[in-house]
């Protein structure tokens, strides 16, 4: 195990994320909890975040001193070489000069670090952000790369393995980053490339076993790659133990339902009660146009569906969840404050302790990607391992204003259109998500020689690494004129179609 101390850095998870790609098991933990987890994890090598705080503050955090007596392997990163320099021995300082983004490093001097990529003399992109600045290294420290603004953009001490760097190597925009933790990994701390997805579903099953027993499990399938992955994940580990249950509440997209009753019964032989509770759904949520209320609605009629079709399955021992580690990271505060809720997601947490079952979560410990890898590896279709996201509340929250019947059909529609128009542009891939929104909205249009007063449609699509942020998409203007001619003269009841230039922040992924 790689044990990474989060000091509050934006993108932690993105440095988890790098070290297993390299092959190697990664764990994260809040700098406050770190010294009880690194003598439970035995970890072969460590490696310190950045952080939104300064060495100079008071109070400002650090990592446990026995990380650095362990002789063990310690990379830190931007904040993280910072609080090394200060705990070694050094001097760090907060700086006025502060620098963010692309910056170029220059070699000074070779090290394991550079090991096959960066070599005396030579100049490579880098990503910046900091506002701390290295002013005497600890003893027995050297330069390996500096930068017009940074003298000690990477240093280091080869003899017992500490290296920091001033830039952030996990992000893409640091051209070699991946190569430098992988370098890291392997050749400063010299740890094998065990971990692998086919390692992972071995291990699964075993855990998965040993867990359930002779205990029946039931999983509440939504379409999504997460509950699909987990649920093929513990058939292969126990069989008919298994049962799913797919609610189908009529909000999901075009062919989605049957695909799913396809796959799992046909494909798997996943034993699988579809519950056609559309109507339930759609009469409840007719005329409701307050998006927290038609979450909550959802929400809501989804555990009483839920539940009443695991009653009448006789109950079960265990609930699955297809539970991502990202959801289960225990976050750095440095505000304390409570956050506000923007939008009340969708989802089953509130079962088990009312059905009295047992939790079964065997994808906690995976990434989004990984996820979608072992999805790969247990057999299923590529389009359905790499779907984009699909909210619980489906398509009810991409109909502003009240939700009916034919609006969904109408939305449906014009969402298969876009949704073909990017496939068949090839851009599926590079998209987050993208999908149709229609507006209750109607407006005044001319086709052929009539008179239309029909609704309009959006469209959205963005970028994202996490759903967390995210940047619209920059289609070109003819794509986007194809695609509005496509959804008017496909679709009866739009006669306008407008794009959604919004990222987020300010505006939220979905529109309600
Ligand atoms: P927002 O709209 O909050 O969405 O920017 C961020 C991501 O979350 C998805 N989303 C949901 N997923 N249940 C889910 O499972 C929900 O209730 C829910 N609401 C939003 C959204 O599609 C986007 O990927």
């Amino acid at each position: 195990t790689v044990l990474i101390i989060d000091f509050g850095s934006q993108v932690t998870q993105l440095i988890a994320r790098r070290v297993r790609e390299a092959g190697v098991y990664s764990e994260i933990v809040p700098f406050q909890l770190a010294e009880a987890a690194f003598h439970r994890l035995k970890p072969k090598a460590v490696i310190l975040s950045g952080s939104p705080a300064s060495t100079g503050d008071i109070d400002s955090p650090r990592a446990p001193q026995a990380v650095f007596d362990a002789g063990i392997p310690v990379l830190g990163i931007c904040y993280g070489q910072m609080t090394m320099c200060v705990q070694l021995g050094g001097r760090a300082e907060s700086s006025t000069h502060r620098e963010f983004g692309r910056a170029f490093v220059e070699i000074q001097k070779d090290c394991p670090l550079f090991a096959g990529i960066w070599s005396e003399g030579t100049r490579h992109q880098v990503w910046m952000s900091h506002g701390d600045r290295v002013m005497d290294m600890p003893p027995g420290f050297e330069i390996f790369a500096k930068s017009p603004g940074a003298p000690y953009a990477v240093f280091g001490d080869i003899a017992r393995n500490f290296y920091g760097l001033m830039f952030h190597p996990e992000v893409v925009h640091t051209t070699d980053g991946a190569r430098l933790i992988h370098n890291f990994v392997h050749k400063v701390a010299g740890l094998g490339g065990d971990w692998t997805m086919a390692a992972f579903r071995a291990k699964a099953i075993e855990e998965i076993r040993a867990k359930v027993g002779s205990g029946r499990v039931i999983c509440g399938l939504s379409g999504g790659v997460d509950s699909s992955v987990a649920a093929v994940l513990i058939h292969e580990a126990i069989g008919e133990q298994l049962t799913c249950i797919f609610v189908d509440h009529g909000l999901l997209r075009q062919n989605e339902a049957e695909e799913v009753v396809t796959m799992f019964r046909d494909h798997y032989n996943i034993p699988l009660v579809h519950v056609e509770a559309q109507d339930l759904f759609i009469d409840a949520l007719e005329g409701e146009v307050d998006p927290e209320v038609k979450r909550k609605t959802i929400g809501r009629l989804f555990i009483e569906t839920f539940e009443a079709e695991a009653k009448k399955l006789g109950g079960a021992d265990f609930l699955a969840q297809g539970t991502l580690y990202p959801d289960v990271i225990e976050s750095v505060s440095f505000s304390g404050g409570p956050s506000v809720t923007i939008k009340s997601h969708h989802n089953v947490g509130g079962l088990p302790e009312r059905m009295n079952m047992q939790l079964v979560e065997p994808l906690r410990e995976l990434f989004k990607d990984e996820v979608r890898v072992l999805g790969r590896e247990l057999g299923l279709p590529e389009h359905f391992v790499g779907r984009q996201p699909f909210p619980g509340p489906g398509l009810a929250i991409r109909c502003p204003g009240g939700v009916t019947r034919e609006k969904l059909a109408i939305l449906r529609q014009a969402d298969a259109v876009y949704l073909d128009e990017i496939r068949k542009a090839g851009l599926y891939d590079a998209i987050w998500q993208a999908f149709a929104v229609l507006l209750p909205v109607q407006t005044v249009g001319v086709m052929g020689d009539g008179r239309t007063y029909e609704f309009v449609c959006a469209l959205r699509a963005v970028t994202s690494v996490d759903g967390m942020t995210a940047d619209f998409y920059p289609y070109d203007m003819e794509f986007l004129g194809n695609t509005a001619t496509r959804i008017i003269n496909e679709v009866r009841g739009i006669n306008r179609v407008v794009y959604d230039v919004t990222s987020k922040p300010p505006g939220t992924i979905e529109w309600e």
